[in-house]
């Protein structure tokens, strides 16, 4: 069943810049009624607080360290949509020494990152009537680019990490978003060298704001990542969505 955002009370983590910035201010122009901008360093929500005023609340979040996970969960117990948007990605090829530090930093902001956040918020959702939980994954969970390696490894678990959580969290009903964005322009895209076939951000804020009206599982916001959906929608329907697969 899908959720309307209008009204209701958000948290994005790595709410400052990027996709995370665009995912806010989707949500308050379609009728949030507040949205807690978690970030690791609470300045970088001041430009956010001088547009929007009140409506949004930074909350210090760090991925990288729970206990500010859970003190996030505490601060934000009103919160009704959580959307995990934080994450990082290294240029690393499998072949190259650097992999080993690149995975370890990747698994621990993007997989164990989503885990604490899943679980710091569980309680959150369920005491507000379920709500919705979205994770941002990408369609390197799907598909691996070798320069990318350790990354793509790292999404390919927080999407079956996704998986196992919407069947957890439907018990409480709180449904559940894997989004899956191709290459978006941001400093990340910007980072890794894609600028030249990044599309804008603000297509995967509005895509989450359909997507969690609709309540779909997935969100495929742009080009690449919509021909990658295509392609994968009758396995999705037969293995990954189907009926009883949890
Ligand atoms: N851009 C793309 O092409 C693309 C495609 C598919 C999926 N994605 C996914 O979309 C999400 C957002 O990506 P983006 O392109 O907006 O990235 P970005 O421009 O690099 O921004 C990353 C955001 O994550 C925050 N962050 C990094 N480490 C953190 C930590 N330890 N704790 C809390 N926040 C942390 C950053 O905060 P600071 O400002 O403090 O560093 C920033 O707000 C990521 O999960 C990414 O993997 C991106």
């Amino acid at each position: 069943m899908g959720i309307e955002v209008q009204g209701k009370i958000a948290l994005v983590t790595g709410a400052n810049r990027g996709i995370g910035k665009a995912i806010v201010e989707a949500l308050l122009s379609h009728g949030a009624a507040k949205v807690y901008a978690a970030v690791r360093s609470l300045g970088t929500a001041t430009p956010l607080v001088e547009k929007y005023g009140e409506k949004v609340v930074p909350v210090q979040c760090d991925l990288a360290d729970p206990a500010s996970i859970t003190r996030a969960a505490a601060t934000a117990s009103d919160v009704e949509i959580v959307i995990n948007n934080a994450g990082v990605l290294k240029v690393a090829n499998a072949l190259e020494t650097a992999a080993f530090e690149a995975l370890e930093y990747e698994f621990q902001i993007n997989v164990y990152g989503l885990l604490h956040v899943a679980q710091a918020f569980a309680p959150v959702l369920k005491a507000n009537g379920g709500g919705a939980f979205a994770q941002l994954n990408s369609v390197a969970s799907l598909k691996a680019f070798p320069d990318f390696a350790t990354y793509c490894a790292s999404k390919a678990a927080a999407y079956s990490l996704t998986q196992s959580l919407r069947a957890s969290f439907a018990a409480q009903g709180t449904h559940v978003l894997s989004v899956h964005p191709g290459p978006i322009a941001t400093d990340m895209a910007n980072d890794a060298g894609l600028t030249e076939i990044a599309e804008p951000a603000s297509q995967v804020g509005e895509g989450v704001v359909t997507a969690l009206r609709s309540g779909a599982f997935h969100l495929w916001p742009d080009s690449m990542a919509r021909s990658m959906g295509d392609a994968y929608q009758s396995f999705s329907a037969a293995v990954i969505e189907a009926e009883g697969s949890e």
